[in-house]
């Protein structure tokens, strides 16, 4: 039989992951197909034992359903486990197992910008939800200097902080002590909705206080150059756009189900000429 692969997720209408999918299993020469599911959520189980009992290869799971689904899987894997969400699921000798790429995507996208090991930097992340965690869990376990959280809502920050499993020096504070302190940290990654279309001239906060050097993450990519990061580039300092997240998860949930390695810049061309833009 083909492998079938699939999305579910609701609303599913604009995704751009069976667009790279399909691209990439042309290109690796696999004769089968990623299709775009919409699933309500009183629904989600029935949907996980049909493609069970269709015999789908794997498929990934985003909003609303990334962490509802853990329970109808036959398996989860250390790190989704860690990170209280599955964004990818593979078949194992009939068995779902639920992996979690989006951490990974991040930091494969954010190593391409550094020179530097993690270890020897400091991070702030501005946002407290589910993205937000999944960034801090990974990059945690590279040890950074430090890994300080800035949320509207302070006590979302605290909670992320104290329910981490391996302990860093982090601390939790409001935007405003944010922007005076932000001369303190190599690393800033925005994690929150601000800025994302149609919201376009919002920003989380204002970057006059950066270092020169610092490195700025949005994980939004539509717009591909939110407002946070077009204020970035006019201090000079570096940026790394919401595509790069995307297509990392993307890509590693494909070596996930194939075990060929897609080629990334051509699935980030995909995304970026949908969208209708140039890259950061
Ligand atoms: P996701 O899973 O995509 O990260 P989420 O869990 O709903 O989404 O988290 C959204 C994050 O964006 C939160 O940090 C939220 O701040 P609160 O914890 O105070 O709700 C933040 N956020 C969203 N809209 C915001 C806004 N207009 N101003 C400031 N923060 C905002």
């Amino acid at each position: 039989m083909k492998p079938l692969y699939a999305l579910i997720a609701n609303p599913v209408g604009h995704s751009m992951s069976p667009d790279i999918h399909n691209a990439a299993l042309k290109e690796a020469g696999i004769d089968g197909h990623y299709h775009g599911f919409q699933v309500e959520k009183n629904q989600l189980e029935y949907a996980i034992k049909g493609m069970k009992a269709l015999g789908i290869s794997g498929f990934n799971v985003t909003v609303p359903h990334k962490v509802e689904i853990m329970q109808y899987l036959d398996k989860i894997d250390v790190t989704a486990e860690r990170l209280k969400a599955v964004n990818t699921v593979r078949l194992e000798d009939g068995h779902f197992v639920g992996y979690n790429t989006d951490g990974e995507g991040f930091l494969h996208s954010l190593l391409d910008a550094l020179d530097q090991p993690l270890s020897q930097l400091s991070f702030l992340m501005i946002g407290a939800g589910g993205a937000a965690s999944a960034i801090y869990t990974t990059i945690a376990e590279y040890a950074p200097k430090r890994f300080d959280i800035t949320n509207r809502t302070i006590e979302k920050a605290e909670a992320l902080i104290e329910n981490a499993v391996g302990k860093i020096t982090s601390s939790a504070f409001a935007l405003k002590t944010a922007e005076e302190r932000l001369g303190d940290y190599d690393v800033i990654i925005h994690t929150t909705s601000i800025g994302m279309y149609p919201n376009v001239n919002e920003t989380p906060l204002s970057l006059a206080n950066a270092k020169k050097t610092a490195v700025i993450c949005d994980i939004v990519y539509n717009p591909l150059e939110t407002k946070l990061l077009s204020e970035a580039k006019q201090l000079g300092l570096k940026t790394v756009d919401g595509v790069g997240m995307f297509v990392g998860q993307a890509a590693r949930a494909f070596e996930l189900w194939t075990g060929i390695t897609p080629d990334v810049k051509k699935m980030k061309s995909i995304v970026i000429e949908k969208l209708g833009g140039t890259p950061c």
